[in-house]
């Protein structure tokens, strides 16, 4: 007879609290059958739950009814136990030829063991289709097809309860620091910019859509406008963008808004965030001010305005090392590449990697992968790359002409100072050269790489490649910190954004970012120059991923007008896109700015997990859909009649 678990008999200890300390205790355990051992008459189960593992014994001359249901227990039961807590003891070391301690230095509870008095099966479980463990080779897919089975796994759980600890810390933080967490809705009128929006249909007003919130942002500028100072909100977003690796199409926001605030301001309540979060999680104190890099140096340094600074290889342009040679410098391809309109050269010097520069934890994963694959202890661990090899090479341009660029233009400088795998530079003058290993401070041994063509593209192709470099040399881990975490705030970009297309000026974030007083002059009809203007807008920055980004807005309705005037957007334009913006700024708006984080790119990053997905409970696939639920699904001919809307997919 089981004593009645659960109604009667509690709980007493999770499956990862029990130590040497609570030998001799009685205790009650519930749990999951992680898995089985059977020893002739003793029987070990590794019982799990959220908290860990702890090992149980079933012997018949504690229990033989206990021991004879345990004989029958299977992966993923869940079960009720009660018993003592005992030492491990001993066992015999053949190796050591003694007896040695059975302790498992590798696990929390690895002291004690339980032995099982009483025990009841609470539920059974088919065979799970991939095992519940720490490292599984099952495909994406399925594991996606069974989220609730893949987040049972003991990385998923930790990387969960991290986040669920983060919420509570940010929660915490802001009440501390006089924030109020209130309330946006999320279905709202459609407004154009910004990120593409889902729409839903209404039934009581037929034709008619809301727009899912891409963000708070309007919402939270009014809640300025009511008086209510300093706001934030753990919030939901809805996007409906092409996804990518640190996309999803709903995601969450840490979005704060405040009063009466300049720039800094709003930096250091950031930056107090973000080091309790850090202190919370891994206990680390980060130093705060976080340095500020300009827009533009990041674009000319690193090719983006997120860079990551775990390591070297920023960029030189040499557009004017070129123009001075022009013609004669005897290198055609780059001359003729900066006589288009918004040509660009660019270059950066990789260098061989001395010992001790590499990645320590890169060095380490890759010697235990290599000691998995070769169980043989004589094998010798290669060493790590001190350089990029030719094969490295030709792999590094199949990657550059993936993101379409033509090829990969280089040149390796010899130790007597001859430039080798350089076929560009065949006819080039001496002098030309000399004045490329000035501007881009390249030595003998070091290798060029060069891009040059359309801006953008070589702006996009070089930042790619210096990442991509970096893992392939050890600088930086594939995913994770590396134990380097190199916060950054992105500062002062321009407002405007030419279109070359339309030939017209485009918000570079949104229409209600305040340019800097500064720049006011070139709003003016006088001296009007839309590209001269820049803004208060900033990203924070986190080993090359943007985990933030705010400005301070535009409170005073002349401003506002004049930036509508140099986007092109007419007063009534303007008015029946955002009316009620305009109305609420209109009667006395307080000087107001603000930021949001993208929680889960933080919570990705603070775990080190490989995927974004990793730290989203139930996460959409890159095509947006939930392998799980089915969604996106079909519905009915008379759901979409109530609603007012045809659906016409292409036909196959
Ligand atoms: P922004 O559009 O820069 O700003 O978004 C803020 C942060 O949200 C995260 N983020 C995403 N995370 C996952 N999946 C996505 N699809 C996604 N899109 C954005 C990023 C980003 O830095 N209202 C403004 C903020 C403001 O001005 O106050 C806004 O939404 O980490």
């Amino acid at each position: 007879m089981s004593p009645q678990f659960i109604s009667k008999v509690k709980r007493t200890h999770s499956c990862g609290a029990l130590r040497a300390s609570d030998i001799g205790k009685d205790v009650v355990l519930f749990g999951w059958v992680n898995n089985r051992r059977d020893h002739g008459d003793l029987i070990f189960i590794d019982l799990r739950d959220r908290e860990g593992l702890t090992q149980i014994k079933f012997a018949p001359s504690i229990a033989q009814e206990a021991h004879d249901l345990a004989e029958q227990l299977r992966p993923e039961w869940v079960i009720g136990i009660s018993g003592k807590v005992a030492s491990r003891g001993t066992q015999f070391s053949k190796k050591e030829n003694k007896e040695v301690s059975a302790a498992n230095p590798n696990l929390a509870t690895g002291e004690i063991e339980v032995y099982v008095t009483a025990i009841e099966v609470f539920n059974k479980s088919e065979t799970p289709p991939f095992e519940i463990s720490e490292h599984i080779s099952a495909n994406d897919e399925l594991r996606l097809q069974h989220r609730y089975l893949d987040l049972r796994r003991p990385p998923l759980q930790k990387a969960l309860i991290t986040r669920a600890k983060m919420n509570a810390a940010t929660r915490s933080y802001f009440v501390d620091n006089g924030f109020l967490e209130l309330e946006t809705p999320f279905m709202g009128r459609y407004t154009p910019g910004g990120a593409r929006n889902f729409l839903v249909p209404s039934r009581l007003n037929a034709g008619k859509f809301y727009a899912l919130a891409e963000s708070p942002q309007l919402y939270k500028q009014l809640f300025m406008v009511a008086g209510f100072e300093r706001y934030f909100q753990i919030v939901k977003c809805f996007r409906d963008e092409d996804l990518r690796l640190d996309r999803q199409p709903e995601f969450t926001q840490i979005d704060v808004e405040m009063s009466f605030v300049a720039q800094d301001d709003i930096f250091g309540i950031i930056e107090g965030l973000l080091k309790r979060l850090w202190k919370e999680v891994h206990g680390l104190d980060i130093p705060t001010p976080f340095p500020r890099l300009n827009f533009d140096e990041s674009m000319e340094k690193y090719g983006n305005d997120k860079p990551d600074l775990r390591f070297g290889m920023a960029h030189v342009t040499l557009n004017k090392v070129i123009e001075k040679f022009g013609a004669e410098g005897g290198v055609a391809p780059m001359w003729e590449a900066i006589q288009q309109k918004g040509g660009l050269i660019k270059a950066f010097v990789v260098s061989p990697v001395q010992p001790g520069q590499h990645d320590q934890s890169v060095v380490k994963a890759k010697e235990e992968a290599f000691r998995r694959a070769n169980p043989n202890q004589t094998a010798k661990v290669p060493p790590p790359p001190h350089e990029l090899t030719r094969k490295d090479i030709e792999e590094t341009e199949a990657y550059v002409m993936g993101m379409g660029a033509k090829g990969l233009a280089r040149a390796k400088i010899a130790e007597n100072g001859d430039w080798t795998q350089a076929p560009l530079f065949k006819t080039a003058k001496p002098e030309l050269k000399q004045a490329i290993l000035d501007a881009t401070g390249a030595k003998p041994g070091d290798l060029i790489l060069f891009q040059f063509g359309p801006e953008a593209k070589v702006h996009t192709v070089m930042a790619n490649l210096r990442v991509y470099l970096a893992k392939k040399l050890w600088l930086i881990p594939e995913y994770g910190s590396g134990g380097k975490w190199n916060f950054l705030w992105v500062v002062n970009p321009p407002l405007f954004e030419y279109d070359e297309e339309t030939k017209t000026w485009a918000a570079a974030h949104h229409a209600f970012t305040r340019p800097m007083d500064e720049c006011l002059k070139y709003l003016q009809p006088e001296s009007f120059d839309p590209a001269k203007v820049y803004c208060y807008r900033y990203d924070v920055v986190l080993n090359g991923f943007e985990i933030g980004g705010g400005s301070i807005r535009l409170h005073n309705p002349e401003t506002q007008s004049l930036v509508f005037k140099a986007l092109g957007i007419s007063d009534e334009d303007a008015r029946s896109k955002f009316g009620f913006l305009l109305d609420a700024l209109k009667f006395g708006a307080p000087p107001h700015g603000g930021i949001a984080l993208g929680m889960d790119r933080l919570a990705f990053l603070i775990t080190e997990t490989e995927s974004l997905r990793d730290v989203i409970p139930f996460p959409k696939t890159q095509k947006g859909t939930d392998l799980m639920t089915g969604a996106p699904g079909d519905v009915d001919e008379k759901q979409l009649r109530d609603l007012y809307v045809k659906s016409t997919p292409p036909q196959k």
